[in-house]
This record gives C-alpha cells, structure tokens and sequence, in this order.
C-alpha cells in the first residue's frame, strides 16, 4: 500500500491473546514499505516471543525502557515515529495511557511521541463495556488519539460480542486511509441517496422534512476517499458536494429520486438508500398558489413509491443494498423489520431518541444491523466518522462479491 510506504512506524504491542495477530500485522506493515519498531510490555513477551517480531521487522524489540546499561530512547522513538499504533491495546494500556501512567516502554513513548497515535483495543465483552474503560476510550479521544473500532464475535473467553481485536487488515487500511487516499473501492461504483424531498402543495408549498444531506454526502466522501465512484441522487439541500468521481443528481420529489435511482442502480456495485423520502404527496399539486379560505383545510395524499424496496426487489446477487432507519421508539425491532421488507443487507439505525443524532447536525449514534443477523454499535461522532464506519462495515469487502 503505497501510502505506508517508507511511513516509520512504532508499533506497541500489549499483553493480550490478540498479540498473536499482531505478528500478522506487523508482516503486513512491513509489505507495504513501512518500517517498524515494535515494543512489548513484558505481559505480551508471554503470548508471542519478541524474536517473532525482530525477524519481521529486521530490527531488535524494545521491551523495557532500560536493556541492562543501554536506556531505550523512548524520546527518540516518540521524535523518530511518523505515527504509533498500538495493537493490541489491553484495558490494562488504555487505562495508562488515558491517565499518563508512565511505567513501560509503550507509555513513555507515548508520553513523548508527537506523531499520530492509533489505538486498536483489544478485551473481553464485559471489560470492553465497563464503564472504566469507556471512559478511558473517550479520553483518549479527546486527546485527539485514533480510536480503532474493536470487532465484534467470538472472544478468546468464548463469549460473544464486541472486544476483538479489529483485523490487521483494516488496521493497515486504516492508517493508509490516514496517509492518503486508499483504493480499496476502485472500480466501484455507489449509488446514494441523500437529503429531503420536496412533495408539491403548489407553486410555493411544499411537503418536506428535516434532513440537511449532511449524512449522504459524508457518505458520498467517505466512498470517494477509498477510491469509488458515486452517484449521489441529492433531495433539496443547501450542501454542494463536489469531487472526483462524484456524479450528482439533483432532485426534488419522491418520484423524480425514484426514477433517478432506479436507473442508475444496475450500473452500480451497491446503494446506500439515506435520504429521508416522503412517505406521501398531494394527489394533485395546484397550479396556481391556493388561497386562504376556509378555517379548515384537507390535501388528499397518495402513498409514493418506496425506493429502497424496489431496489431491493431488482437487486441482482452481485449488488449490495443499505438502507437507514429513522425511528423515534423500537428502534431495533423497526429497523430489523425494514431489513427484511426490504430485502437491505444491512441497515443503519439512527434515532431521534440519542441526543445529537438524527436530522440537520453534525453527528449522529448509529447501530449497523446485517441481513446475517450481526450487529454493530457506535458511539456518537462527527457524520464524516460515522460515514467512515458505515463504509467500513458494510462495503470494504464488495469486491470479493465480484
Ligand atoms: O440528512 P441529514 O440531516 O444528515 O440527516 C440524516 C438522516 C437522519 C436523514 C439519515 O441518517 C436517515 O436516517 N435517513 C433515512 C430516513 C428515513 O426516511 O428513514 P425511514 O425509516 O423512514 O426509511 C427507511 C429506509 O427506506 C431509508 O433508507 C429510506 O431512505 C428508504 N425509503 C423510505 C421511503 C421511501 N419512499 N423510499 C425510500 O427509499
């Protein structure tokens, strides 16, 4: 991956069972060109020996800041690193690092490192959830630290849920993202749609909602980032997203993003469907401005066509289909029973329950459920991060659908 290439890059690995994928990871860095120095807590030297990781890395490992005389320089290693990852990051670590416990190798260097510094947590499910570490977690991001999303399966425990280690695969794919610009959806192309639409009362009234697009076009960034293409079928919206490989159409009704999306969507590899659609429009739209008259007032409405069920219904086996669920209550329940109805592989949950979620700000919580029945959680962040996610969780692996 060339934009690891020639990237210098201290790796720290602690005391966890995950360390054995770290010997993965660290072949994998080295591959892509990087240079790494690797340090272990003593714990971790007792899953995985340090002559693993000095012969993939060609370079001694340090596991203490002093070696009998010789002192390790931590404050070189911090100065000498491009980024610091540490993987895996056992609640024992995040807990030095979120407080400035200062008593091994991989906290002293992180004391005086002044590149980025990436966290890959690695625990079981209950300590991964206990308050202590969340938050530790939360503190390190504030401290402008890269958190890694943990995985979500079977444990080393043999319980299942959220703690594993994420892959070395995207943790490298991760850190590429953050050199440059990954092409891991090269030659896909992506068909969102994002923002409100607009049902005509008439000439000047309308049936609209909430929705700024701030959600589709972060997606729309978050494909581009990756290298694919994307057809963003844009509602009404202030926003005006540009890029290479960006394709925008822009509309304003229900039936005209209908039409749009159902005829750009067998050109493409997968749909993103994150446009808040009205459910109705006027039977008829008045074609002069209607007038006050009465204290009372009906408009007929008529049901429009659901975009994301019919992609569904004309989903081919090489295509992927994600759609969103806006809930106010039952939000799992209702979101899993769009999922279905609408033939989605996945959906994202958002709801207007969670405090800076939802509609028109800059942040939304999601959880991301699969046709496969798994589940992932997010706490909340900026859209660009959560489109991040999405991406992440629901797209990097298309091309092995091919
Ligand atoms: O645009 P922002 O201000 O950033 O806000 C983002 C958002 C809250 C709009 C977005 O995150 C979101 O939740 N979008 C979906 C909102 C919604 O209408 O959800 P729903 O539960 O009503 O619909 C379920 C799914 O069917 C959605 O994927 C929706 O796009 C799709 N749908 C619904 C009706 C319809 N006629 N056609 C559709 O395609």
């Amino acid at each position: 991956m060339k934009e690891i290439k020639g990237k210098k890059i201290v790796l720290g690995i602690s005391g966890s069972i995950a360390a054995y994928k770290a010997v993965v990871l660290t072949r994998l860095l080295v591959k892509a060109g990087a240079e790494v120095q690797v340090l272990m807590t003593p714990a971790a030297t007792k899953f995985v020996q340090p002559l693993t990781f000095a012969t993939l890395s060609k370079r001694p490992v340090f596991t203490e800041v002093t070696a009998g005389e010789a002192w390790n320089n931590h404050v070189e290693l911090g100065l000498w690193a491009d980024a610091m990852l540490v993987a895996p990051a056992t609640a024992n670590t995040l807990a030095r690092l979120a407080n400035g416990i200062c008593d091994n190798i991989i906290s002293a260097v992180y004391l005086s490192a002044r590149c980025p510094v990436f966290v890959a947590p690695a625990m079981d499910v209950d300590m991964w959830h206990h308050p202590s570490t969340q938050r530790n977690i939360d503190l390190l991001a504030t401290y402008g630290n890269h958190l890694i999303p943990v995985g979500n399966g079977e444990l080393a425990s043999g319980l299942v849920g959220e703690g594993r280690l994420a892959e070395p695969e995207h943790i490298v794919d991760y850190l590429g993202r953050f050199f440059g610009k990954s092409q891991l959806l090269k030659g896909q192309k992506i068909l969102i749609t994002a923002g409100p639409t607009y049902e005509g009362i008439d000439p000047v009234r309308f049936i609209g909602n909430r929705s700024s697009g701030k959600m589709g076009v972060a997606l729309a960034q978050a494909i581009l980032q990756q290298g694919g293409e994307v057809i963003l079928v844009l509602g009404p919206s202030a926003l005006k997203p540009e890029g290479e490989g960006l394709q925008l159409i822009r509309v304003e009704s229900a039936q005209e993003m209908y039409d749009a999306a159902v005829s750009a969507f067998p050109d493409c590899q997968a749909g993103i469907m994150a446009a808040a659609v009205a459910d109705y429009r006027p039977v008829n739209m008045a074609t002069e401005k209607i007038k006050k008259s009465d204290d009372r007032m009906t408009i007929e409405l008529v049901k429009n066509p659901d975009i994301a069920a019919q992609l569904g219904r004309q989903k081919q086996t090489h295509q992927r289909l994600i759609g969103f669920a806006l809930e106010t209550t039952q939000g799992e329940a209702n979101a899993k029973s769009k999922l279905a109805r609408k033939n989605l592989d996945f959906i994202v949950l958002n709801s207007l329950q969670d405090s800076g979620a939802g509609f028109g700000v800059d942040t939304n919580k999601v959880s991301i459920f699969s046709s496969d029945n798994k589940v992932y959680h997010f706490e909340l962040k900026t859209k660009d991060a959560v489109a991040q996610d999405i991406v992440a969780t629901t797209l990097l692996d298309i091309k092995s659908k091919d």
